[in-house]
Protein backbone atom coordinates (compact mmCIF):
# COMPACT_ATOMS: atom_id res chain seq x y z
CA UNK A 1 0.00 0.00 0.00
CA UNK A 2 1.29 3.22 -1.17
CA UNK A 3 2.20 5.74 1.89
CA UNK A 4 -0.38 7.89 0.53
CA UNK A 5 -2.97 5.54 0.96
CA UNK A 6 -2.16 4.88 4.86
CA UNK A 7 -1.94 8.49 5.61
CA UNK A 8 -5.91 8.58 4.26
CA UNK A 9 -6.58 5.03 6.44
CA UNK A 10 -4.71 6.84 9.31
CA UNK A 11 -6.92 9.81 8.84
CA UNK A 12 -10.17 8.13 8.32
CA UNK A 13 -9.55 6.21 11.91
CA UNK A 14 -8.73 9.66 13.25
CA UNK A 15 -11.76 11.47 12.07
CA UNK A 16 -13.91 8.63 12.81
CA UNK A 17 -12.62 8.60 16.38
CA UNK A 18 -12.40 12.08 16.94
CA UNK A 19 -16.88 12.06 16.12
CA UNK A 20 -17.23 9.06 18.65
CA UNK A 21 -15.31 10.98 21.29
CA UNK A 22 -16.65 14.33 20.65
CA UNK A 23 -20.69 13.14 20.62
CA UNK A 24 -19.30 11.31 24.26
CA UNK A 25 -17.21 14.26 25.73
CA UNK A 26 -20.56 16.62 24.80
CA UNK A 27 -22.79 14.09 26.58
CA UNK A 28 -20.86 14.02 29.60
CA UNK A 29 -19.66 10.08 29.21
CA UNK A 30 -17.54 9.18 31.12
CA UNK A 31 -14.42 7.57 28.81
CA UNK A 32 -14.97 4.42 27.67
CA UNK A 33 -12.40 1.80 29.21
CA UNK A 34 -12.12 -1.65 27.97
CA UNK A 35 -9.99 -5.20 28.87
CA UNK A 36 -7.96 -6.62 26.00
CA UNK A 37 -6.16 -10.08 25.52
CA UNK A 38 -2.48 -10.72 25.46
CA UNK A 39 -2.90 -11.64 21.56
CA UNK A 40 -4.16 -8.01 20.65
CA UNK A 41 -0.76 -6.69 22.50
CA UNK A 42 1.14 -9.50 21.08
CA UNK A 43 0.00 -8.40 17.50
CA UNK A 44 -0.26 -4.66 17.58
CA UNK A 45 3.35 -4.21 19.91
CA UNK A 46 5.27 -7.17 19.04
CA UNK A 47 4.72 -8.09 15.37
CA UNK A 48 2.61 -11.38 16.23
CA UNK A 49 5.75 -12.66 18.26
CA UNK A 50 4.85 -16.11 20.45
CA UNK A 51 3.56 -15.32 23.71
CA UNK A 52 6.39 -16.98 25.53
CA UNK A 53 9.21 -15.10 23.62
CA UNK A 54 7.56 -11.85 24.43
CA UNK A 55 7.93 -13.06 28.07
CA UNK A 56 11.25 -14.05 27.89
CA UNK A 57 12.34 -11.20 26.50
CA UNK A 58 11.02 -8.97 29.16
CA UNK A 59 11.87 -11.12 31.79
CA UNK A 60 14.19 -8.60 33.37
CA UNK A 61 12.30 -5.55 32.37
CA UNK A 62 9.80 -2.74 33.55
CA UNK A 63 6.69 -2.25 31.89
CA UNK A 64 4.44 -0.18 31.77
CA UNK A 65 0.60 -0.03 30.71
CA UNK A 66 -0.49 3.71 30.01
CA UNK A 67 -4.16 4.19 30.67
CA UNK A 68 -4.63 0.52 30.95
CA UNK A 69 -8.40 0.53 31.36
CA UNK A 70 -9.81 -2.96 32.35
CA UNK A 71 -6.87 -4.65 30.95
CA UNK A 72 -5.41 -6.05 34.20
CA UNK A 73 -8.83 -7.55 35.35
CA UNK A 74 -8.68 -9.77 31.81
CA UNK A 75 -7.88 -13.23 32.03
CA UNK A 76 -5.58 -13.92 29.31
CA UNK A 77 -4.08 -10.08 28.98
CA UNK A 78 -0.56 -9.14 28.80
CA UNK A 79 -0.94 -8.09 32.48
CA UNK A 80 -1.89 -11.17 33.62
CA UNK A 81 0.37 -13.15 31.74
CA UNK A 82 3.18 -11.00 33.16
CA UNK A 83 2.06 -11.30 36.28
CA UNK A 84 2.31 -14.91 36.11
CA UNK A 85 5.59 -15.44 34.54
CA UNK A 86 7.13 -12.61 37.23
CA UNK A 87 7.39 -10.00 34.79
CA UNK A 88 7.42 -6.43 36.10
CA UNK A 89 4.67 -5.15 34.57
CA UNK A 90 2.11 -2.44 35.58
CA UNK A 91 -1.41 -0.96 34.32
CA UNK A 92 -1.62 2.21 34.96
CA UNK A 93 -5.34 4.08 35.02
CA UNK A 94 -6.84 6.70 37.39
CA UNK A 95 -9.66 4.37 36.80
CA UNK A 96 -7.67 1.72 38.48
CA UNK A 97 -8.84 3.79 42.19
CA UNK A 98 -11.76 0.78 42.38
CA UNK A 99 -14.63 2.87 40.27
CA UNK A 100 -15.29 0.34 37.43
CA UNK A 101 -18.73 -1.31 37.71
CA UNK A 102 -17.58 -4.81 35.96
CA UNK A 103 -21.58 -4.15 35.12
CA UNK A 104 -22.57 -6.28 31.37
CA UNK A 105 -21.57 -3.55 29.52
CA UNK A 106 -17.91 -3.92 30.57
CA UNK A 107 -18.23 -7.83 29.65
CA UNK A 108 -19.77 -7.09 26.32
CA UNK A 109 -16.90 -4.68 25.94
CA UNK A 110 -14.36 -6.72 26.78
CA UNK A 111 -15.97 -9.49 24.70
CA UNK A 112 -16.03 -7.47 21.47
CA UNK A 113 -12.71 -6.66 21.96
CA UNK A 114 -11.92 -10.73 21.94
CA UNK A 115 -11.08 -10.86 26.10
CA UNK A 116 -11.72 -13.88 27.98
CA UNK A 117 -14.22 -12.15 30.68
CA UNK A 118 -13.35 -10.26 33.49
CA UNK A 119 -12.57 -10.86 36.82
CA UNK A 120 -12.71 -8.00 39.54
CA UNK A 121 -10.56 -10.67 41.79
CA UNK A 122 -8.22 -11.09 39.18
CA UNK A 123 -4.48 -11.03 41.13
CA UNK A 124 -2.16 -8.58 40.64
CA UNK A 125 -3.21 -5.79 42.94
CA UNK A 126 -0.39 -4.01 43.76
CA UNK A 127 0.97 -3.64 40.20
CA UNK A 128 -2.71 -1.91 39.23
CA UNK A 129 -1.34 2.25 39.70
CA UNK A 130 -4.35 3.99 39.84
CA UNK A 131 -3.01 7.05 38.82
CA UNK A 132 -2.31 9.61 35.98
CA UNK A 133 0.55 8.86 33.40
CA UNK A 134 1.95 12.38 34.02
CA UNK A 135 3.08 11.81 37.75
CA UNK A 136 4.69 8.02 37.90
CA UNK A 137 5.56 6.87 41.10
CA UNK A 138 9.08 5.41 39.56
CA UNK A 139 12.81 6.75 39.28
CA UNK A 140 14.48 8.68 36.48
CA UNK A 141 15.75 5.49 33.62
CA UNK A 142 14.67 3.08 35.57
CA UNK A 143 11.71 1.29 32.96
CA UNK A 144 12.40 0.14 29.77
CA UNK A 145 9.18 0.00 27.61
CA UNK A 146 6.24 1.89 27.83
CA UNK A 147 3.16 0.68 26.03
CA UNK A 148 -0.22 2.60 25.35
CA UNK A 149 -3.31 1.03 23.85
CA UNK A 150 -6.33 3.32 22.67
CA UNK A 151 -5.63 6.00 24.99
CA UNK A 152 -2.86 8.38 23.89
CA UNK A 153 -3.39 10.37 20.63
CA UNK A 154 -6.99 8.95 21.12
CA UNK A 155 -8.61 9.40 24.35
CA UNK A 156 -6.21 12.42 25.66
CA UNK A 157 -5.53 14.20 23.06
CA UNK A 158 -5.05 17.51 24.91
CA UNK A 159 -1.59 18.88 23.78
CA UNK A 160 -0.60 20.14 27.10
CA UNK A 161 -1.92 16.60 28.91
CA UNK A 162 -0.23 15.01 25.87
CA UNK A 163 3.02 16.87 26.40
CA UNK A 164 3.07 16.57 30.70
CA UNK A 165 2.44 12.42 29.81
CA UNK A 166 5.39 12.72 27.08
CA UNK A 167 7.49 14.77 29.84
CA UNK A 168 7.34 11.78 32.59
CA UNK A 169 7.72 9.24 30.45
CA UNK A 170 11.36 11.15 29.01
CA UNK A 171 11.95 11.10 32.78
CA UNK A 172 11.04 7.71 33.46
CA UNK A 173 12.72 5.52 30.44
CA UNK A 174 16.05 4.00 30.48
CA UNK A 175 18.31 5.70 27.54
CA UNK A 176 16.93 3.44 24.68
CA UNK A 177 13.89 2.93 26.56
CA UNK A 178 11.17 2.53 24.15
CA UNK A 179 7.20 3.95 24.09
CA UNK A 180 5.18 1.86 21.66
CA UNK A 181 1.86 3.26 20.68
CA UNK A 182 -1.23 2.07 19.04
CA UNK A 183 -3.51 3.56 17.22
CA UNK A 184 -1.91 7.14 16.38
CA UNK A 185 -2.44 9.41 13.29
CA UNK A 186 0.65 10.13 11.08
CA UNK A 187 3.98 11.40 11.87
CA UNK A 188 2.79 14.86 10.70
CA UNK A 189 0.08 14.96 13.47
CA UNK A 190 2.25 13.92 16.00
CA UNK A 191 4.17 16.28 15.22
CA UNK A 192 1.84 19.26 15.44
CA UNK A 193 0.77 17.86 19.04
CA UNK A 194 4.30 17.48 20.67
CA UNK A 195 6.85 20.32 21.11
CA UNK A 196 10.28 20.00 19.86
CA UNK A 197 11.88 19.59 23.00
CA UNK A 198 9.54 16.55 23.68
CA UNK A 199 10.23 15.51 19.48
CA UNK A 200 13.94 15.66 19.80
CA UNK A 201 14.04 13.36 22.76
CA UNK A 202 13.02 10.38 20.51
CA UNK A 203 13.74 8.46 17.67
CA UNK A 204 10.29 8.21 16.07
CA UNK A 205 9.30 5.11 13.55
CA UNK A 206 5.92 4.38 12.34
CA UNK A 207 4.43 1.07 11.41
CA UNK A 208 0.84 0.68 9.24
CA UNK A 209 -0.71 -1.52 11.28
CA UNK A 210 -4.61 -2.62 11.02
CA UNK A 211 -7.72 -4.69 8.83
CA UNK A 212 -10.23 -2.68 7.59
CA UNK A 213 -12.48 -5.68 8.84
CA UNK A 214 -11.87 -5.41 12.10
CA UNK A 215 -13.34 -2.18 13.94
CA UNK A 216 -10.94 -3.16 16.75
CA UNK A 217 -8.07 -2.84 14.83
CA UNK A 218 -9.09 0.12 12.33
CA UNK A 219 -6.15 1.07 10.11
CA UNK A 220 -3.95 3.19 11.84
CA UNK A 221 -0.01 3.58 13.13
CA UNK A 222 1.75 2.07 15.40
CA UNK A 223 4.29 4.86 17.00
CA UNK A 224 7.41 3.89 18.83
CA UNK A 225 9.71 6.37 20.52
CA UNK A 226 13.23 5.02 21.43
CA UNK A 227 14.83 7.62 23.66
CA UNK A 228 17.92 8.72 21.92
CA UNK A 229 18.55 11.63 24.67
CA UNK A 230 17.56 11.99 27.92
CA UNK A 231 18.12 14.98 29.15
CA UNK A 232 18.43 18.69 27.33
C1 LIG B 1 -10.27 4.01 25.77
S1 LIG B 1 -9.48 3.53 27.25
C2 LIG B 1 -8.27 2.39 26.71
C3 LIG B 1 -8.26 1.15 27.55
C4 LIG B 1 -7.34 0.03 27.11
N1 LIG B 1 -5.96 0.43 27.08
C5 LIG B 1 -7.75 -0.53 25.75
O1 LIG B 1 -6.87 -0.73 24.89
O2 LIG B 1 -8.91 -0.82 25.52
C6 LIG B 1 -8.53 4.96 27.67
C7 LIG B 1 -8.09 4.92 29.12
O3 LIG B 1 -7.19 6.01 29.38
C8 LIG B 1 -7.37 6.38 30.73
N2 LIG B 1 -6.78 7.71 30.95
C9 LIG B 1 -7.31 8.92 30.66
N3 LIG B 1 -6.45 9.91 30.99
C10 LIG B 1 -5.34 9.30 31.51
C11 LIG B 1 -4.09 9.76 32.02
N4 LIG B 1 -3.80 11.08 32.05
N5 LIG B 1 -3.19 8.86 32.46
C12 LIG B 1 -3.46 7.52 32.39
N6 LIG B 1 -4.62 7.03 31.91
C13 LIG B 1 -5.55 7.90 31.47
C14 LIG B 1 -8.89 6.31 30.93
O4 LIG B 1 -9.25 6.20 32.28
C15 LIG B 1 -9.25 5.08 30.10
O5 LIG B 1 -9.36 3.91 30.89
Amino acid sequence: MQEKTKRMWAGLTFTGVKVFTGISNALGLPVISTGRPFSFYREVFFGQRGESEVLEDLADKRVLDIGCGLTPFTPDSMFQACYAAGVEFYGVDPKLDGTFEFGRFDRVKVAFNRGHGLDPNAPGEERRLAIYADDLPFEGASVDLILSSWALFVWIDDPQILTSVFHEAVRVLKPSGEMKIYPTPNIDAIESALPNEILNRFEIRQVFLGRMSALNLPPAYRTTFRIVKNSP
